[in-house]
């Protein structure tokens, strides 16, 4: 699979530590960085990741700065991006199986590297069932798309 990823200055090394894991399960991995730990504004590599995951270039994305939040807020501005942060394996499992987050977001001073690899393997290895699930994913869509849920403003 091609899994786009990148980060901020605090998370330079967890994110070696991760893109090094998905290569060696024979993914190709797009790093867009930052690979200094020179100060650097996450919404940056949350933009550029999440416009890889829009665009089809990438399938999935992951995103790594000091807690996951501002670089998850950033990505889920683009149109079609469900990035979700997750500090541990059964949220990551879940967010593929009911909400089909297609970017997986956490904190390099949240997890230590071995969990953020069991959090990864778990998102990686879930799959989006559908069902039930995709009339809620469509109504986020709705919103994100005319900034309105018309069932919600009927009832
Ligand atoms: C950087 O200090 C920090 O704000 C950033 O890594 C992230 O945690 C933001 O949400």
């Amino acid at each position: 699979m091609k899994l786009a990823i990148g980060n901020d200055h605090v998370a330079v090394e967890l994110k070696k530590i991760v893109a090094a894991h998905l290569r060696e399960l024979g993914h190709e991995v797009i790093d867009v960085g930052t690979n200094s730990t020179e100060r650097f504004n996450y919404p940056i590599s949350g933009y550029k990741v999440a416009r890889l995951v829009a665009d089809g270039q990438a399938e999935l994305g992951i995103l790594i700065c000091g807690t996951g939040v501002g670089i998850s807020l950033a990505a889920n501005k683009v149109s079609g991006i469900r990035a979700c942060v997750c500090s541990e394996p059964y949220t990551a499992r879940l967010s593929r199986q009911h909400n089909n987050s297609n970017i997986l977001a956490f904190g390099a001073r949240v997890v230590g590297s071995e969990l953020a690899l069991m959090i990864v393997d778990e998102w990686l290895n879930a799959t989006y069932e559908g069902g039930r699930h995709q009339t809620r994913v469509d109504m986020i869509t709705e919103i994100e798309r005319t900034g309105e849920l018309k069932v919600a403003l009927e009832s």
